[in-house]
């Protein structure tokens, strides 16, 4: 019955963009020239290193692979959409009515997202989704041509709150940047903790990209928490990490996050990062031969070390090719692209993963902690897998919504 429902709400979205006349050109025009690809991505900013790690995901996926979408070379488009919400459907638009992409892959930024979705609900241009965990992209707003290959918010700390109270931390505080991404992270952490037995002593935030955390800090310090929960990424994320040790809490008050955390960060962050416990749906640790080849390639050819921003922008390149493939390089077959999309299984080196029926990875999340510079993952319960998730806890109202509205 939901299938059924799902194939219609695909149809339903198909014929709105159709009307519109925005779709992509003929299946033989499109067969016949490289395939144009869009990248939206913040390349400045407090999340300029996500983007750079992401792409470079992409291309090593979709290089090893032969170079190629289903037979056909490609033409990269590029834009740097700053994390910036303001900008989002013009630089979304400049990828889809100016550079004619056939499919646009973003974003980071939630905020940034909204645009995006607004542009792909408009158009119905296929849109990928490296990392913005914005519960609206596959909920209120799911489409048939968006899916999303890393997250949505509440998903890492759904397993977070249970992990905090098994090590006695019952009374904690909460802070984020104030926008989706924190508040979304805030939702899965309230759930988890509270069901856990734990209770949230205060809620505090600022502003997106702000880093002048001393207030906070002097507060938080004041209020004695056993723990403190945190969704900071990037940039910000390394210099919370520093400035939480340098007031003087690192030994006092336990700091755990969603593991966005410590991505990335380990070496900005340095000694501060030590001890840190998050949860993730990925480990650089995962003692798999999948993984283990992943970062030897990786490390070789972009002579850094991968994280999760690089596993997402892989699995999206692997996604793609998928999908390019199933239809022979013709990105104009819809229906028959997106069901290869829905069907695919990710070899990922997160771990395999398919699409949950909103278009959001069923996958696990891993407890780890920050050991010798490196996200190691602990074992949780004898596992080291905190929990598997699709993104919500059962039942999801917001599930049936979604069908319900788009038939
Ligand atoms: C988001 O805005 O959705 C976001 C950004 C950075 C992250 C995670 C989520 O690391």
């Amino acid at each position: 019955m939901t299938t059924r429902r799902l194939v219609i709400s695909c149809s339903a979205v198909l014929v709105g963009a159709a009307s519109t006349g925005l779709l992509r050109p003929s299946s033989a025009r499109a067969q016949s020239g490289r395939v144009r690809v869009g990248l939206m991505l913040p390349y400045t900013g407090t999340y300029a290193q996500l983007g750079v790690a992401i792409e470079n995901g992409v291309h090593m996926a979709i290089d090893q692979q032969g170079g190629l979408l289903g037979g056909r070379a490609i033409e990269w488009f590029k834009v740097d959409d700053e994390s910036e919400p303001g900008k989002g459907v013009e630089n979304a638009s400049k990828l889809v009515q100016r550079d004619k992409v056939d499919v646009l892959i973003g974003t980071v930024h939630s905020g940034v997202q909204m645009g995006i979705q607004k542009v792909a609900r408009d158009t119905g241009v296929l849109n990928l989704i490296p990392n913005a965990g914005v519960h609206a992209a596959t909920r209120a707003l799911c489409c048939a041509n968006v899916f999303r290959t890393s997250f949505s918010n509440a998903q890492p700390t759904l397993a977070l709150g249970k992990a905090m109270v098994d090590r006695g931390h019952r009374r904690a505080v909460w802070i984020t940047w104030k926008y989706a991404a924190g508040d979304e992270a805030f939702e899965g952490f309230k759930q988890s903790y509270t069901a856990a037995g734990g209770s949230i002593v205060k809620e505090l935030g600022l502003p997106f990209p702000n880093v002048e955390f001393q207030a906070l800090l002097t507060e938080i310090a004041a209020l004695k928490p056993d723990a403190v929960a945190c969704f900071f990424a990037g940039g910000g994320a390394a210099k919370f990490i520093r400035d939480y040790a340098a007031a003087g809490l690192k030994n006092k008050i336990a700091l755990y996050g969603s593991g966005f955390l410590t991505e990335g960060m380990l070496d900005a962050a340095g000694p501060a990062a030590e001890g840190i416990i998050t949860t993730m749906h990925y480990s650089d640790s995962l003692d798999t031969p999948r993984n283990k080849q992943f970062r030897l390639e990786y490390a070789k050819t972009f002579r850094s070390q991968p994280d999760v921003y690089a596993v997402q922008g892989y699995d999206t390149g692997l996604l793609l090719v998928q999908g390019a493939n199933a239809v022979k390089g013709d990105l104009s077959a819809k229906p028959a692209l997106y069901k290869a999309l829905e069907a695919a299984v990710i070899d990922s080196p997160r771990g395999k993963w398919r699409m949950s029926r909103a278009h959001n990875p069923v996958q696990d999340i891993y407890l780890r902690r920050v050991e010798n510079g490196e996200n190691k993952v602990i074992r949780a319960g004898g596992h080291g897998r905190a929990t598997r998730s699709a993104g919500h806890a059962r039942p999801a109202p917001w599930l049936r919504h979604c069908f319900a509205r788009a038939s």
